[in-house]
């Protein structure tokens, strides 16, 4: 029995973790699996009213939980970054998830933008440090709003941060038969101190694998890779900032951000799996958002709660719904949010 904490959160969060909780309960139902959910409700309205974003209390109870599944926080009543920081980045920070899963995998090719992939093509994992790097917050504004305003924002990368999450990245691998390679993506040519560093912890760890291979790719060249040959990746590890950047270009490759999904992972403590998308207030409450990036962020979470084999079940019957256009209006279907999850259910 898994118990699983629910953040369902703003706009058309709740819609959609609606669907994914719905697909898990119809996965439960043929399957050895149990979940039981607890929501929480935490995001705009509970913030107006009470001024509050997660107290202390709410993280204790959350640490008893196997994970969190989370919709998406933001709403235009708050100020912009509030909920985001105050909620998403605080559990993160909290939780030490400093691990940032993005699997960039095409599952059907007409949801590309490129000419001439195919499923196989595109299909690999980012794990993007998600505590330190660019995004630590050290730095400071000196005179500001004057002619000599000086702005610093440092690169936090230390060698447990850096170290961690390379070896997240190798024993992904090396738990997996269709992987073979970690692709270390940096900019050590330029950033000779900070990447330096990364350069010296992925040659440690990689002696431990002497089984994985390694590849090693400047992230601008990655980027132009990532459109001509995304073929060449397997797992590709990163620091906070490119893993931010390319894995929005690894979301559209797939298909655009009714697809991606992201998981907040600490392996040895509570993981929050989560849409990419936000809460898209221009279309929350119509019953016309997509969930299936939220369904396929439920498939993660069962993945990485050690269900290889029924996370899959998740995929082919989401990717079964794309062949057969049962999607909602954004990929070119008619259905309603719950009946794209009425039918992803069905299938399984
Ligand atoms: P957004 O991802 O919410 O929306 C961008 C565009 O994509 C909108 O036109 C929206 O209608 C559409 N869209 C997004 N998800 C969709 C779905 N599942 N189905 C169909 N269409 C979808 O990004 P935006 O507009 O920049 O931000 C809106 C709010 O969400 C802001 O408050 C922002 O801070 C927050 N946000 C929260 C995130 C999170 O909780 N992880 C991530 C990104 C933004
Ligand atoms: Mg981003």
């Amino acid at each position: 029995m898994y118990k699983i904490a629910v953040i369902p959160g703003d706009g058309i969060g709740p819609e959609v973790t609606e669907e994914g909780i719905k697909v898990l309960e119809a996965l439960a139902a043929d399957s050895e699996l149990e979940f039981e959910f607890e929501y929480f409700n935490l995001g705009a309205d509970h913030y107006l009213e009470t001024g509050e974003l997660v107290t202390d209390e709410v993280k204790e109870e959350l640490a008893q939980f196997d994970a969190i599944y989370l919709g998406a926080v933001g709403d235009p009543r708050v100020e912009p970054g509030v909920l985001e920081k105050g909620i998403l980045l605080d559990l993160r920070f909290t939780f030490d998830q400093y691990i940032n899963l993005r699997p960039i995998k095409l599952l059907n090719e007409d949801f590309t933008p490129l000419k001439d992939k195919a499923g196989g093509d595109i299909d690999f994992t980012v794990v993007r440090e998600n505590t330190e790097g660019l995004y630590a917050g050290f730095g400071g504004v000196l005179k500001k709003d004057t002619p000599d305003e000086v702005a610093t924002q440092e690169m936090v990368n230390t060698r447990k941060g850096v170290e961690r999450v390379i070896r997240y990245a190798f024993d992904y691998v090396q738990d997996r038969d269709e992987v073979d390679k970690v692709t270390v993506c940096d900019k050590r040519n330029v950033l000779t101190y900070a990447h330096g560093l990364w350069q010296r912890a992925f040659d440690d760890v990689a002696k431990d694998y002497p089984e994985v291979e390694e590849d090693h790719m400047l992230v601008d060249a990655m980027t132009m890779k990532m459109v001509r040959n995304p073929e060449d990746f397997d797992v590709v590890v990163t620091c906070n900032m490119f893993g931010d950047i390319i894995t929005d270009l690894g979301a559209e490759i797939q298909g655009g951000m009714g697809l991606a999904v992201s998981g907040n992972i600490n392996p040895d403590g509570v993981s929050m799996f989560e849409p990419v998308h936000g809460s898209a207030p221009d279309i929350a409450g119509e019953d016309i958002a997509n969930p299936t990036a939220a369904i396929l962020a439920a498939a993660m979470m069962v993945e990485v709660l050690g269900h290889a084999e029924e996370a899959d079940r998740i995929e082919t019957a989401v990717q079964q719904a794309l062949t057969d256009n049962k999607t909602t209006s954004d990929m070119g279907g008619d259905l309603s949010t719950a009946e794209a999850g009425d039918y992803i259910s069905s299938l399984l």
